[in-house]
């Protein structure tokens, strides 16, 4: 491959900026692409850069697939990453909420709700696109260390790291434990990723993601081996 194309930014508008218009390309290139969309602090801002500067309806068309999903959350709830995912990608875009694959973290069987996922990734074609953010372990959606590249979606068990990051998301209320997340071996299956990468706190390990040696100990690190990767990172994330 020939490396990602990395995007570098200053930090706020220009990173949101450079964050919608990667995903605005994919827009523009195929209307009803298959997109899986992360949640996090990171690409909220650029969601709403792309719901702005999109024409009205452009992205209306999108085949939409939820990344990942606490288990036993309803979608009510204000942890709900389905809910979330509606809230800042789904209704901005107007995309049709009953056309979203969602991730059924209520689910009594939930490997079957993890087969379903995965059959309908399949009967759609794969992803055209993963937007995707960085954990603070190197885990992409939760694929936590260690989680090799065949890693297929699955129930999780959350780790110290990403229970602490996310424990900012709802305050006052408990992170759930344990997660449904899409498995690795579709997202590094998507014809197109994007990664998202912002602040200080993200410095070491955008570095080790991106130049590190590749390793399931950084589930991210595969995506060096990605033949079609563009990475937005501001420069408190990049410099440090
Ligand atoms: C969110 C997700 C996570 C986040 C990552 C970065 O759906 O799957 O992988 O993208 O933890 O989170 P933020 O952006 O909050 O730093």
């Amino acid at each position: 491959m020939s490396g990602p194309r990395l995007t570098l930014t200053a930090a706020g508008e220009d990173f949101d900026t450079a964050g919608a218009a990667a995903i605005a390309e994919t827009i523009a290139d195929a209307p009803t692409a298959t997109v899986v969309v992360a949640t996090g602090r990171t690409p909220m801002g650029a969601y709403g850069r792309l719901a702005r500067d999109l024409p009205a309806g452009a992205g209306s068309a999108l085949r939409v697939f939820q990344l990942d999903e606490y288990v036993g959350v309803p979608t009510d709830d204000p942890r709900s990453l389905a809910g979330w995912t509606r809230r800042s990608f789904v209704d901005p875009l107007a995309v049709d909420p009953h056309a979203v694959v969602w991730l059924d973290g209520l689910a009594e069987d939930r490997e079957a709700a993890c087969r379903a996922y995965d059959d309908a990734v399949a009967a759609a074609g794969g992803l055209d696109l993963a937007v995707l953010g960085l954990g603070p372990n190197g885990h992409l959606g939760f694929n936590e260390p260690p989680s090799d590249p065949s890693s297929r979606t699955r129930e999780v068990a959350l780790s110290k790291a990403s229970l602490a990051s996310n424990a900012g998301y709802a305050p006052g209320l408990d992170v759930p434990r344990s997660a449904l997340t899409a498995g690795l071996d579709v997202l590094l299956a998507a014809r197109r990723v994007v990664l998202l990468v912002s602040g200080r706190g993200k410095h070491e390990i955008v570095r080790r993601t991106l130049e590190g040696p590749v390793t399931a100990d950084v589930p991210a690190s595969f995506l060096q081996r990605h033949a079609n990767l563009q990475v937005v990172v501001d420069r408190d994330a990049w410099q440090g």
